[in-house]
């Protein structure tokens, strides 16, 4: 794994955002993974921006999310396709019909899952993976189990991640308790791997996930078998894992 340690959020949105501009760059017709969630929201308004500028055209490059609350549909603004739309879809110009999010009112989520795994392939696979990394070290709703679950799936939400996610919903309540993600294997199976995480409460995780045992029981652990996977991290998320890193970053 590479690491890339930045000052603050906005230098690690910055670095983040460039390697995604790179990926465009160099390919214009490249298939991104994308996230929802606080990390990768300062690397969306500066794609934005730069799109904005005319210094990124998104218009060959399709997207695939990771995931989706089971029971939202595009309509509710908790849904992950709101989000998408609201902080990135509508700044960029990258078709509709290349902008991909497993439908959370699908009525048979098998038919949906595999759909979604089958409109990957059709794409040829995911060129970048963009991922955050949840308290309990979930990557997509992949959380904390006994076996690595591998292609896209319908899951229960964890009560630490129903927890975390309240914040964005009324009550706790109207949290759903399920949600469609890519599985371990579709993450996997991308190209690059490009992780953020931010902020002194995910240092913990962070040394868990990267430098501890490769278990299913922290999910995103997985990811020290990627052959290309990086990590941009603030200087609080890697306050634990810096004494691991050497001076390439490695
Ligand atoms: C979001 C997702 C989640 C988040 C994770 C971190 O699509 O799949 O795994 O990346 O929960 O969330 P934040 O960035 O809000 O801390």
């Amino acid at each position: 794994m590479r690491f890339i340690e930045a000052v603050d959020y906005e230098d690690m949105s910055q670095k983040a955002a460039r390697i995604l501009a790179a990926q465009i760059i160099m390919e214009p017709d490249c298939v991104f993974g994308l996230a929802t969630g606080d990390s990768p929201l300062g690397a969306y308004r500066l794609l934005a921006e730069w799109r904005a500028a005319g210094v990124l055209d998104f218009s060959r490059a399709s997207a695939f999310n990771l995931d989706e609350y089971r029971g939202l549909g595009p309509d509710s603004p908790q849904s992950y396709r709101f989000f998408m739309e609201e902080n990135l879809f509508s700044k960029i110009n990258m078709l509709e019909a290349n902008r991909f999010i497993p439908d959370g009112l699908a009525g048979d989520p098998d038919a949906e899952c595999a759909r979604y795994e089958a409109a990957i392939d059709g794409r040829g696979g995911i060129d970048i993976q963009l991922l955050g990394i949840g308290n309990n070290g979930h990557i997509g709703f992949n959380e904390p189990s006994d076996e690595f679950k591998t292609d896209t799936h319908l899951t229960d939400l964890t009560k630490s991640t129903i927890d975390a996610n309240s914040r964005f919903f009324e009550q706790r309540a109207d949290v759903p308790v399920q949600a469609y993600t890519m599985g371990i294997r579709t993450i996997m199976r991308a190209r690059k791997v490009l992780l953020i995480v931010s902020g002194e409460r995910k240092a913990e995780i962070a040394e868990r996930a990267f430098f501890g045992a490769v278990t299913p029981q922290v999910p995103a652990s997985i990811l020290q078998l990627h052959g290309d996977a990086t990590v941009v991290g603030d200087a609080g998320a890697f306050s634990l894992i810096r004494r691991h890193i050497g001076r390439t970053g490695n």
